[in-house]
């Protein structure tokens, strides 16, 4: 039988999904689940976009311009200014949203066998572009005792050798809910200049920064311009995950123009899509007001329930909507299926991400789980009792 390729054999499943059949099973015997595996936000997504799409009427659903259709590339032009952050258009390319992003970003800057050096835990899929890539991934550790904020330069820069090729960062952290400060961001551009290496700033979660926290992008530090590849993306801010838009921007206009060559292998990305994400420019600002406030509510019902608990260990995330946990079992993962398979609270039940896939040090996170509050407060008042019970129960039968 002819064999399959070990590039697929090797890529891992995603531990944000990979449990599903079982979460799919507890439902069919009629049990709820409240999904705090995934970031799937429940908020509406903002009316103009829908309009944009309602109105399309062309005789011929045809392919766009590859990198993007320029409605929309002006349109996030006008998005960044708002950020004192200033493109030009031959510095933008739309992809298919943040993934397609990170994917092109690092083909770009690396070769195969070439490193990324990436904090961990990181957004887990970060792994399977890697490795699609052809691009090693290194890690250096942040803990969830210090709110998963970066180590010393020391810590950092050990990990570097000659095939380092950038670093990948999410901000706000993407398990980790951290976000950067001005200082630790100054520092990873300190680090670029001094071994000449690219920044992957994938800033997709930049709305989310609770508290009141001033929020640094990389795209603000004066001498790496050329250094940053920012990745954005449509599908958190504007609640707009379905419609697969994102886009990669730099100051470096060399890599955008052959990053071109990759956006025009795939052709385009959906061109309805594009047109009803143009108009999402036009969202008033009182939506993004009213959904960080709804969040840091959220969050504030999960730290809350979680510090409560006995024996569980986190930090008050201050962005993005994650949390990582460490409780008190040996096997986050056994007990997440646990929870699918064996355990209720008048027939509900919970489901979370097993956080050892979110890091790439084999035998880190095992008694760690990402919970992600995309949930309403009281379906996460809910979950969080169906939580604490759970690890009651599990403490006296399982360990
Ligand atoms: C940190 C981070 N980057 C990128 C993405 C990719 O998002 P999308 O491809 O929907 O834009 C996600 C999705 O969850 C994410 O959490």
């Amino acid at each position: 039988m002819a064999k399959l390729s070990q590039r697929i054999l090797n890529l891992q499943a995603s531990p944000i999904r990979k449990l599903a059949p079982l979460a799919d099973n507890a439902k069919k015997e009629g049990k709820k689940v409240y999904h705090l595996n995934i970031g799937q936000p429940d908020i509406h997504t903002p009316e103009v976009f829908y309009e944009a799409i309602k109105n399309f009427n062309e005789p011929v659903l045809k392919y766009s311009d590859s990198h993007g259709i320029s409605e929309l590339i002006d349109s996030f032009i006008k998005y960044y200014k708002k950020w004192d952050i200033h493109f030009e258009s031959d510095e933008i390319m739309v992809t298919n949203g943040g993934s397609e992003a990170i994917l092109f970003a690092l083909m770009g800057v690396c070769d195969y066998g070439d490193n990324v050096l990436i904090p961990e835990p990181f957004y887990t899929n970060y792994n399977g572009f890697a490795q699609i890539a052809g691009v090693n991934v290194s890690s250096f550790l942040t803990k969830a005792e210090e709110g998963f904020h970066l180590p010393p330069k020391s810590e950092i820069v050990k990990h570097i050798n000659d095939k380092t090729r950038a670093i990948l960062l999410s901000n706000p952290g993407n398990p980790t809910g951290v976000v950067y400060t001005k200082e630790e961001i100054n520092l990873i551009a300190e680090i670029a200049k001094e071994y000449d290496l690219f920044i992957i700033a994938d800033e997709v979660y930049r709305e989310f920064v609770y508290d009141n926290l001033e929020y640094t992008s990389f795209m603000k530090v004066t001498g790496i311009e050329k250094r940053v590849i920012l990745i954005d993306s449509i599908s958190k801010r504007y609640s707009a995950c379905g419609a697969r838009i994102g886009l990669v921007a730099s100051k470096n206009k060399e890599l955008i123009a052959n990053i071109l060559k990759l956006c025009q292998s795939r052709l385009c990305t959906p061109t309805i899509e594009q047109i009803g994400a143009a108009k999402l420019i036009d969202t008033p600002q009182e939506y993004f007001f009213e959904v960080k406030k709804e969040y840091q509510k959220r969050r504030d019902v999960v730290f809350n329930a979680l510090k409560e608990m006995p024996g569980v260990v986190c930090q008050k995330p201050t962005g993005a909507f994650y949390v990582v946990a460490k409780l008190p079992v040996k096997d986050a993962e056994d007990f997440v299926k646990w929870l699918l398979t064996d355990f209720s609270v008048n027939n509900e039940t919970v489901m979370l991400a097993p956080a050892a896939g979110f890091y790439s040090t084999e035998g880190l996170g095992l008694d760690e789980v990402r919970i992600s509050y995309c949930l309403k407060c009281e379906d996460l008042e809910k979950a969080m009792n169906i939580l604490k019970a759970g690890l009651e129960e599990y403490k006296n039968t399982k360990e």
